[in-house]
């Protein structure tokens, strides 16, 4: 039976979230080996000021951070803040100085769940917003979807919204900003890694489970609501592009970031919750993706392969040291189970699927 040694992993993109659900989620990120987890800033309100004493609305990163610690969670924690309107070059400045602010989360306004108080790239980019980050050595983390398209350029045969995006306004952010630490957030299509891997040492990428188990036709297919996030999973070929990115030897740059997001309601009367919840069992499904992808895990070079996806890439592109920790991953199956909390049940992602069992199970 495969069992193999991985130090503790940085989750570089979750959804803590709030009130009832906080705790359950921070429990289910340290049960699955997370030592670091980048906690996004999509709350309600939105952690859209640094310092509990700036003013304005929000909740501040200082807030969030102890609302996380609070509950629960012991580790290394990354905290965005949510780029909006009120954003501004003092707050970057000061953020930084403080320690408290290392990194900014842009989402395409209304583009997914709690993106309300995201402003357009276009304003972003006529800001001194992108400089001072860069000079101050913020991290900027991109939900690459271009905004306010029409039906047939959201998502078509031809193109769709992320496409659009990483060919018509990311290279121009790039260019502007060599020197600005991009991580191209859930990236799902060909044409984001190509953007990634054609990119220097600061640009960086994150890539979820499902977007490298599954395709748009698993989510059609019998209309798996429970795999509807944004970005949407794409096509074979998008997939097949993300697992030749993430299973290549030479990958530095492109790391685990789950994006488990829990809704204890997903179908709703008008539409479907974005966002799939993997806490807790995401180590296995990444193993169970690789797999997919023909990686035979009981090699120890390819176990290295996928040590540096899912433990080291993420750690050193962030500049934070590496865990000493341990936990084991085995390929022995594993029963997934929904999540209670006060708010209702969490269903992990393949369980929605009706997969009540994965290949791979992990110990602490
Ligand atoms: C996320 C959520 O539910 O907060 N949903 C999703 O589909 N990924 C928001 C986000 O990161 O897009
Ligand atoms: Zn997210």
């Amino acid at each position: 039976m495969t069992s193999f040694s991985l130090p503790k992993w940085f989750d570089a993109h979750m959804h803590a979230r709030q009130e009832g659900l906080i705790a359950p989620i921070v429990k289910s990120q340290m049960d699955m080996g997370c030592y670091a987890i980048l906690a996004m800033p999509n709350t309600k309100p939105p952690v859209s000021k640094v310092h509990e004493s700036d003013g304005g609305d929000g909740w501040s990163i200082e807030k969030y951070r102890a609302m996380i610690r609070d509950a629960g969670f012991k580790g290394h924690l990354y905290t965005p803040l949510y780029l909006t309107k009120g954003t501004t070059v003092k707050m970057i400045e000061d953020g930084a100085k403080s320690g408290m602010l290392n990194t900014i989360k842009y989402y395409p306004p209304h583009g997914t769940t709690n993106a309300d108080f995201g402003i357009p790239m276009a304003d972003f980019m006529a800001s001194d917003l992108p400089r001072a980050m860069a000079d101050n050595g913020v991290i900027l983390n991109i939900h690459g979807e271009e905004h306010g398209l029409c039906a047939e350029h959201y998502f078509d045969r031809k193109t769709n919204a992320e496409e659009i995006f990483y060919t018509e306004t990311m290279p121009k952010l790039r260019d502007t900003h060599p020197n600005l630490k991009i991580v191209c957030e859930h990236i799902t299509t060909k044409v984001a890694c190509d953007f990634v891997q054609g990119g220097g040492d600061v640009t960086g990428a994150t890539v979820t489970p499902q977007h490298l188990l599954y395709t748009v036709g698993t989510l059609i297919q019998g209309l798996k609501y429970h795999l509807f996030c944004l970005p949407v999973v794409k096509f074979d070929e998008d997939r097949d592009a993300l697992r030749k990115a993430v299973t290549d030897p030479n990958n530095k740059r492109i790391f685990a970031g789950t994006d488990s997001a829990a809704h204890t309601v997903k179908a709703t009367d008008c539409g479907c919750a974005a966002g799939c919840f993997t806490g807790y069992i995401a180590p296995q499904l990444y193993a169970q993706a690789f797999e997919e992808a023909g990686v035979d895990l009981s090699n120890a070079a390819t176990q290295e392969v996928f040590k540096n996806f899912l433990c080291t890439n993420g750690p050193d592109y962030y500049g934070l040291e590496r865990s000493n920790d341990s936990f084991t991953l085995t390929k022995q199956p594993q029963a997934v189970e929904k999540i209670g909390t006060s708010e209702g049940d969490i269903t992990p992602l393949p369980l929605g699927l009706g997969l009540e069992t994965i290949p791979w199970s992990i110990k602490l």
